[in-house]
């Protein structure tokens, strides 16, 4: 049953009228209309926040404290007082990295996975291998293997944390193989070390990093106990440069800011010898902040819920009840799981392709094709009017774990305007791109072919 009414979803978009077939979704979603709306709405009133006593600033302002609320009750956090906005999933985690980095004890360890994006990997090495040594502390990285189906060995993430074990920093859904880690489990591993931290608890903080899970779960943070999670809005139809960190406050509260400057600071809280921070979330926006993102972004969460059921949240401030994010994320996952398991049958009938990861998944197949680079499968692909990706992903731990050379996989990845037809197109066009390279690659009659000493043709 289709658990999402696309023709009604599709309207939104402007993307569908260029012809697109936009199937690299797990890097970047498109932004509806009323989103890039949203902005010129803005325009009569645009102003600088909590940077002025004007009409135009204080409803500017207004607006963007609200956005807090919104991305706060989004998530179930307890208010906006847990939630930082950064520029996207990288920065947020960058944030979590400099803000503990002086509560670092010689000896410590900070556990991520195999299964990284670079963004919750880079961090931890560099925390590790190049910003600690320096200060002449030495805190080790333990990584933590996945099986051969792509998902978490969680034994092996066990015996990894132990009482020095500070950190430990895990995705909450693969960008290569899919596969999401069972984070209740994790947070047991992590509570299981008893790490004693500056603020009384004994256990290690959990970082999740949830950028390819927001968009097509509902996620709560408290249910969850995480103490840190970090997405991207433009996973999330939301224009580009807006990500979130969401933090526990006493760890919000504790901590030093990542960033420093203006509007961070306490009204008239400064002197020659002191700096006193200012209220949270303030304390973490150092500088004027991408107003008018965190607006778009908000909305963009409002927008999802009217664009799936007939609801009208958008343009609005007001309470978001948790029953219509979790129906609506349910149904988003529904519908974007049976389009992966279509897309996983369609290429299961072709020869010499191999999936990556286990059966059920986040929205996205990487595969691989026998004799052909996954650059030139894109490529292809892009010539068909099919857009996909092929790279590594940013998971290049995990590319190089499978011994891929070149590390690289070619990648679609669904999202909730994606229809059946798109899928099929998408496999249609895998399905002729081996096929011509087939046809290609027989031998032409009246041409011989010349064989190199091994035997093989050139
Ligand atoms: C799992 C995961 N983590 C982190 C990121 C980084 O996101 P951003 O580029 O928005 O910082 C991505 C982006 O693809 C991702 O898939």
């Amino acid at each position: 049953m289709n658990s999402l009414d696309t023709t009604r979803i599709r309207s939104y978009f402007d993307f569908p009228a260029a012809g697109r077939v936009v199937t690299n979704n797990a890097a970047s979603t498109q932004p509806p209309r009323e989103l890039i709306g949203l902005l010129q709405r803005c325009a009569p009133w645009y102003e600088n926040v909590h940077r002025g006593q004007s009409t135009a600033s204080r409803r500017t302002t207004a607006m963007y404290e609200a956005s807090f609320d919104t991305i706060a009750a989004w998530l179930n956090a307890p208010g906006r007082g847990c939630i930082a906005t950064y520029r996207n999933t990288t920065e947020a985690i960058n944030a979590v990295m400099y803000s503990l980095l002086t509560d670092f004890r010689d000896g410590d360890n900070v556990v991520t996975t195999m299964l990284e994006h670079n963004s919750n990997y880079v961090p931890w090495h560099a925390l590790c291998r190049e910003i600690l040594p320096r200060l002449g502390r030495r805190v080790e990285l333990r990584l933590a293997r996945f099986d051969a189906t792509g998902r978490l060995d969680l034994d092996h993430l066990a015996s990894l944390v132990d009482k020095r074990t500070k950190l430990v920093c895990c995705t909450g859904a693969s960008n290569f193989f899919g596969t999401k880690p069972d984070l209740s489990k994790i947070r047991a591993i992590a509570d299981a070390g008893g790490y004693p931290q500056p603020t009384g608890e004994r256990r290690a903080l959990l970082l999740v990093d949830a950028a390819q899970l927001a968009p097509t779960s509902a996620l709560d943070v408290q249910a969850l106990d995480v103490d840190y999670l970090a997405f991207s809005f433009h996973k999330m139809l939301a224009p580009f440069g807006v990500g979130v960190l969401y933090a526990k406050r006493h760890l919000l509260d504790h901590a030093l800011p990542f960033l420093y400057g203006g509007d961070m600071i306490a009204d008239g809280g400064v002197t020659t010898e002191t700096v006193a921070w200012n209220d949270l979330p303030w304390k973490y926006t150092a500088g004027t902040p991408n107003i008018l993102g965190v607006i778009a972004s908000a909305q963009a969460l409002r927008l999802l819920l009217d664009m799936v059921m007939p609801t009208a949240f958008f343009g609005g401030s007001g309470p978001l009840p948790r029953v219509a994010i979790e129906e609506v994320m349910a149904r988003v996952g529904r519908h974007t799981a049976n389009l992966t398991a279509r897309c996983m049958a369609g290429l299961s009938e072709i020869k010499n392709l191999r999936v990556y990861g286990p059966e059920h998944r986040t929205p996205l197949v990487s595969f691989t094709i026998d004799g052909i680079s996954p650059f030139a499968i894109a490529e292809a692909l892009d010539r068909r009017g099919i857009e996909a990706r092929a790279g590594c992903h940013c998971a290049t731990l995990a590319h190089r774990a499978l011994g891929l050379d070149p590390p690289a996989t070619c990648r679609l990845s669904f999202a909730l305007y994606n229809t059946p037809d798109d899928v099929d197109l998408a496999t249609d066009a895998v399905r002729e791109t081996v096929a011509g390279r087939r046809r290609a690659g027989r031998p032409r009659p009246g041409r011989a072919q010349v064989s190199t000493a091994a035997g093989r043709p050139t």
